[in-house]
């Protein structure tokens, strides 16, 4: 039979839920879209499945997965609640909320999927087509839809850039919603945010209290068992090809720099290499934004990307902190993972 395209539109949902599942359970690797950003799904509990997504990413085997459920009953199966995490999940699924609790080995998830660690993220993202083909399949492990290290995708082009090649689908299902990855928080103890995202601190602890610590940014870096939990330690992430220098105006913009700006202003260096995050300096919209400015201003061939300074309110401590990490110094190419990762 002629081979499939490796794209098809997210609508009529069933036609893309029929081929999405297909795949996925026969080992696949398909990107989704979800309101945050397109998710590189695989079946949670098929060891070979994980392996594949984990090489066709270049992931680091120590930085686990998160595993996606269509609802509560399906996280309880895998994850241990406790009656705050069951808070959370009733305040904020589905939605871009993302729960660490320990795991249950019951529930049959891939080793591999977790690191091997004792503790399982999970989370039920808002798509209806997501939704439906987490629960036809059970549980899909996704991460963002781009290499390790890179840039999330926010549309389907941003995911043909980033995989051609080595997945199976993309169901194209426009531009994400929020633009930014979940917020990641750990309840397997005190509740800690381990990354930012569209669900601000003061949402979270109107819940379950006040958040214990600073931000620790695991979520980002070599995860539960990798050496960079430190705090305030930058792994770097989220990296377009170009440098990143933040909290640039407009009149601190130099000659050979692209821009990408909050607000209405052009920078003065090279107009034509400004990119406007939000003209009304609305950062819900300069969220959304964010990934495809990064990778439009990378493609004029900017050796660096000055930033504007992005306030630290609401979403835009998830900006700043993917911007933090973009900014990081980066390994040394022969450091990079692009070899295929053992499962365990
Ligand atoms: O919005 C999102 O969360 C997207 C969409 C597709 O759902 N997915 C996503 O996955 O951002 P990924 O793999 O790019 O980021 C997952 C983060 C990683 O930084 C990982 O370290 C952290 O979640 N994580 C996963 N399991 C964990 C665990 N057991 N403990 C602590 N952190 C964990
Ligand atoms: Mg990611």
């Amino acid at each position: 039979s002629p081979a499939l395209p490796l794209r098809i539109d997210a609508a009529p949902l069933e036609a893309a839920r029929e081929a999405a599942v297909r795949l996925i359970a026969a080992g696949g690797l398909v990107a989704l879209p979800s309101e945050t950003v397109y998710g590189l799904c695989a079946d949670a509990r098929s060891d070979t499945a994980v392996a594949r997504l984990y090489a066709a990413k270049g992931r680091p085997s120590t930085n686990p997965l998160i595993v996606h459920v269509a609802d509560l009953a399906g996280a309880e199966a895998v994850a241990a609640f406790t009656e705050p995490a069951r808070r959370l999940a009733a305040a904020f699924w589905p939605g871009p909320l993302t729960i660490v609790l320990p795991r249950r080995a019951e529930g049959g998830i891939s080793d591999a999927a977790c690191a091997g660690g004792p503790t399982i993220a999970v989370r039920v993202p808002e798509p209806a087509l997501f939704r439906a083909v987490a629960g036809d399949v059970g549980a899909v492990v996704a991460p963002s839809a781009n290499r390790s290290g890179r840039v999330s995708a926010t549309s389907a082009d941003a995911v043909v850039e980033e995989l051609d090649g080595r997945i199976d689908l993309v169901v194209d299902g426009g531009p994400s919603p929020i633009g930014v990855e979940s917020t990641v928080i750990d309840m397997t103890g005190a509740p800690r945010l381990l990354r930012p995202g569209a669900i601000a601190e003061d949402a979270l602890s109107a819940v379950v209290g006040p958040l214990a610590g600073a931000t620790v940014g695991a979520a980002s870096d070599a995860g539960p068992t990798g050496p960079l939990r430190s705090p305030g330690l930058l792994a770097s992430h989220y990296a377009p090809r170009a440098r990143l220098r933040l909290d640039v105006a407009a009149d601190e913009v130099r000659p050979d720099e692209a821009w990408l700006a909050l607000g209405e202003a052009t920078s003065p260096a090279r107009p034509e290499w400004t990119y406007r995050l939000s003209p009304s300096s609305d950062l819900r919209e300069a969220a959304r934004r964010l990934y495809h400015g990064l990778r439009a201003l990378d493609a004029t061939g900017a050796a660096v990307i000055a930033v504007s300074p992005i306030p630290a309110i609401g979403i835009g401590a998830a900006i700043r902190d993917r911007l933090g990490r973009a900014a990081a110094p980066r390994p040394a190419p022969s450091e990079l993972s692009t070899e295929p990762q053992k499962a365990t």
